[in-house]
C-alpha cells in the first residue's frame, strides 16, 4: 500500500480535547494567551451531532481557530453522516476519540475501545475522508488491556504492547491519517476511572518516539502528563508535536510561552491585567444572553496558579458573589485587590 504522506503540518502545540473543559467559554480565554496552539472541541458523540442541537454543539467564534471537532463514534456511515453534517461549521480539522477509557464510552463501542478494532477505525477513517477535505486525525492510547470489556471469545484482551500499537497503526494509516495524536498510557478498561486511566498506568513516552522513529513520514504527536516548557522542547526533539490537558487548565498562564514554538518572534506577550481586562467584555457578553458569569469565569480558576493571589482569585470569581454583582464587577473589584506583581507578571 503507498504511504500517505500528509501535506499538513502538525501544530507544535495544541491544547487537548477534555470534557465539559474545553467548552467555548474555555477556548475564548485560552485563546487570549496562546494564538497559535491548535485548540480541539470537548468529544462530541455522532448521535449528539445527528440528533441534537446542532447549533449549540457546534457554533464557535472565528477566534477559536485553528480549532479542531474531536468526534466519538463506532459506525462509519454515521461518522459520514456527522462529519458531512459539522462541513457547514468549517472546522479546521476532524479528530477521532479513540483513547476515552470510560465503561459508558466503551459500551458503545466508542474510545479507547477501538484500539482492539482497527480495521473498524480504518473504515471510520476512510468515512471522514469522504465527508471532508479538512485534516482528518486520530487520537488514542499506546495501548489498551480490555478485559472485562472484550467479548469472551474475542482474539484476546491485552493490546497493551508497543508491537499492538505498532499493527493498529499499520492498519490504520492507510486509510490516510494526517496526524496521530498518541496518550503515552494504556487505558485499562474495567476496573479504573476516567481519572485514574490519567493517572495510574505508567506513562512510556519511548512508546511514542519509538513510532515516530519506525514511521517517519507519519505526522506524531505526543500527549500525557506534560507540564512545562521544558519538557515541550525535550519531547519536540523526538516527534512532530505536543499536546496538553490538565496544565492548560490547571495553569493557563503557562501557555503565554508556548507560541515560540511556533514562531520564535510570537511569543505571546501578554499579562494577567489584560487577559483579565478582556474577559470583562467577555463576562458581560455572557450575561447578556442570559448564561451565568461564573460559567464563563470557572475556566479561569487556575489562572494566578503558583502566585501571590491565587486563592483569593479562586475566592473572587467563586459564586456565592456579593447581592447585585455582575461578572464585570466580580473582574474589575479583582483588578483593584489582588497583588499588582501577579496582575503585571509579563510571558516574557
Ligand atoms: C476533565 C477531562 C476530560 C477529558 N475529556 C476528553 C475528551 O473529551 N476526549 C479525549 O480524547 N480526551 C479527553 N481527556 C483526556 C485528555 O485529552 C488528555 O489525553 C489527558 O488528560 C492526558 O493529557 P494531560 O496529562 O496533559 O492532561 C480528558 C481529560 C480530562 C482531564
Amino acid at each position: 500500500m503507498p504511504k500517505y504522506i500528509s501535506k499538513i503540518e502538525a501544530p507544535k502545540v495544541s491544547i487537548a480535547p477534555m470534557i465539559d473543559r474545553t467548552v467555548r467559554d474555555f477556548r475564548y480565554f485560552i485563546r487570549l494567551i496562546t494564538k497559535r496552539s491548535l485548540l480541539y472541541t470537548e468529544m462530541i458523540t455522532t448521535h449528539a451531532i445527528l440528533h441534537g442541537d446542532r447549533n449549540k454543539i457546534l457554533d464557535f467564534d472565528l477566534s477559536e481557530r485553528p480549532l479542531a471537532l474531536q468526534i466519538a463514534g463506532s459506525d462509519p456511515k454515521e461518522i459520514y453522516e456527522a462529519v458531512k453534517v459539522a462541513e457547514k461549521w468549517d472546522y479546521d480539522e476532524i479528530n477521532l476519540n479513540v483513547g476515552c477509557p470510560s465503561n459508558r464510552v466503551s459500551g458503545h463501542m466508542m474510545g479507547a475501545v477501538l484500539m482492539a478494532y482497527p480495521e473498524l477505525v480504518a473504515k471510520m477513517v476512510k468515512a471522514m475522508r469522504r465527508a471532508t477535505d479538512k485534516a482528518v486525525t486520530v487520537k488514542h492510547r499506546i495501548g489498551i488491556d480490555g478485559t472485562g470489556i472484550l467479548p469472551k471469545d474475542f482474539k484476546k484482551v491485552h493490546f497493551d504492547q508497543y508491537e499492538d500499537m505498532k499493527e493498529f497503526i499499520k492498519t490504520v494509516e492507510g486509510s490516510k491519517v494526517d496526524r496521530f495524536t498518541v496518550h503515552a498510557r494504556i487505558a485499562i478498561l474495567a476496573g479504573l476511572s476516567a481519572k485514574e486511566n490519567r493517572k495510574i498506568p505508567p506513562l512510556r513516552y519511548n512508546d511514542v518516539y519509538k513510532l515516530k522513529k519506525e514511521f517517519p513520514y507519519l505526522k506524531i504527536e505526543i500527549n500525557g502528563g506534560i507540564k512545562t516548557i521544558k519538557e515541550i522542547e525535550d519531547h519536540l526533539k523526538y516527534v512532530d508535536g505536543v499536546m496538553l490537558g490538565r496544565i492548560s487548565y490547571d495553569n493557563p498562564f503557562t501557555l503565554a510561552k508556548v507560541d515560540q514554538f511556533f514562531k520564535k518572534s510570537e511569543v505571546n506577550n501578554i499579562s494577567r491585567r489584560e487577559i483579565i481586562e478582556d474577559m470583562i467584555s467577555y463576562v458581560e457578553q455572557v450575561e447578556a444572553e442570559d448564561r451565568s458569569g461564573y460559567e464563563a469565569l470557572r475556566h479561569t480558576l487556575g489562572l494566578f496558579y503558583g502566585k501571590a493571589g491565587s486563592k483569593q482569585w479562586r475566592q473572587l470569581i467563586t459564586p456565592p458573589w456579593p447581592a447585585d454583582y455582575s461578572g464585570k464587577d466580580i473582574l474589575e473589584h479583582a483588578l483593584e485587590v489582588l497583588p499588582e506583581e501577579s496582575l503585571e507578571e509579563r510571558s516574557i
